[in-house]
């Protein structure tokens, strides 16, 4: 049904209305008497080898929906009753913000593949906080974070702050997102300085706590390998707990549209098949680097139940994805559960008797020929 007429439908409004109509249709969904019980029992795969531990959270499956989707922590328990694993709502920034001109959602079809540059809109810190305070049993929620548009570069460890400390004890995990507007220069967010200024005052709030949240942090995927490393080797020497890999990327790498269509659309991120190969490649140098210790998000261009295999093997212990779900729907969601749940092992074939009289025609016929 995903296929046939939910997609076209979404496909035929522009990228900003289908959003919009897809967190429509959740909420009324949630709304209705019995709409989530629902949705868990066309959607969902349960199954208690899917559980995983990581970072001191338990999650029921290991695949996530990626930032970006629910931005003001909406429809998390819609997305989970779905078969979600964990729901990363945001990036919410302290104050609310409309983010960048539209349009600013392309989707490129041939390729499986959306740009984007909406540039964080949310409704702000205090509307996620509403949300959250309706509680989340049974479902994970991380919180991503990122510093308003307008903030200057100097004070946006502060920005981080705000939320991290409001947000504190309503979140499962964090994670602070690094990778800017999605078009402005990211050079500033890539500098150890600068990510050291931005972690260390969620370190000391948090040590303050009686509560333990674990601290992620986002990157992007044009980072070079210098700067993973530079990234991993923070992740190694400071309290951080893991890492996302990665944002959607600026290179344009991988496309078949036509060049004329690609400058059209303009700046932003692209997310989807065509960077598949790169986060993966990313996941592994990080899970290498750091000697397999650290747990790693994968995300990025995870469209099939193969690509989330290469990914876990490469050394990612969740996965998020999004633009693989805005192609195929929620049997995606539920093709990569069915994937990772062990097949019992088929039963060896008895070896067959073979009578001793016709043991003897073949040696016989062999000997012949
Ligand atoms: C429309 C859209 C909005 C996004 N907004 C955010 C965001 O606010 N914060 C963030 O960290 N990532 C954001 N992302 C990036 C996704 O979380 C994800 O890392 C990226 O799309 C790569 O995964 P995918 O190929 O499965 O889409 C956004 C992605 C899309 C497509």
């Amino acid at each position: 049904m995903y296929r046939r007429i939910i997609r076209p439908w979404l496909f035929s409004l522009s990228g900003e209305q289908s959003h919009r109509m897809a967190i429509l249709l959740l909420r009324i969904i949630g709304f209705v008497p019995g709409g989530r019980w629902l949705l868990r029992k066309v959607c969902a795969v349960e199954h208690p080898s899917l559980e995983r531990e990581v970072f001191g959270v338990k999650f029921r499956n290991p695949i996530g929906m990626a930032a970006g989707f629910d931005r003001n922590g909406e429809v998390y328990g819609e997305l989970s009753a779905m078969g979600f694993g964990f729901v990363e709502i945001g990036s919410i920034t302290p104050r609310a913000q409309s983010g960048n001109p539209t349009p600013r959602i392309f989707s490129l079809q041939r390729d499986r593949a959306v740009v984007q540059r909406v540039g964080h809109p949310n409704r702000g810190l205090e509307v996620a906080l509403r949300h959250l305070r309706n509680g989340h049993e049974g479902v994970v929620v991380g919180c991503n974070i990122a510093c308003n548009a307008s903030t200057p570069p100097e004070e946006a460890p502060a920005d981080y702050l705000r939320s991290f400390r409001n947000l504190y004890q309503y979140a499962d995990y964090f994670t602070v997102d690094l990778c800017g507007d999605d078009v402005q220069d990211e050079r500033i967010t890539r500098s150890e300085e600068y990510i050291r200024r931005v972690l260390e005052p969620l370190f000391d709030f948090r040590r303050g706590q009686n509560q333990y949240r674990p601290i992620l942090v986002k990157i992007s995927p044009d980072l070079s390998d210098e700067e993973i490393d530079r990234v991993t080797d923070i992740l190694i020497a400071t309290p951080l707990d893991g890492v996302v890999a990665t944002n959607g990327t600026t290179s344009r790498e991988g496309l078949t549209a036509s060049p004329s269509s690609i400058k059209r659309i303009g700046a932003g991120r692209l997310c989807g098949r065509p960077m598949t190969e790169r986060s993966i490649r990313i996941v592994k140098r990080i899970h290498e680097r750091s000697g397999g210790n650290y747990p790693i998000i994968g995300s990025g261009g995870m469209m099939t139940p193969d690509d989330v295999e290469a990914m876990l093997a490469a050394g990612a212990d969740l996965v998020q994805l999004q633009t693989g779900y805005l192609y195929e729907g929620p049997q995606l969601l539920k093709d990569i559960c069915n994937r990772l749940i062990p097949q019992p092992e088929e039963p060896t074939p008895a070896p067959a008797v073979i009578p001793a009289e016709e043991q003897n025609t073949t040696t016989t016929e062999e000997r012949v020929d």
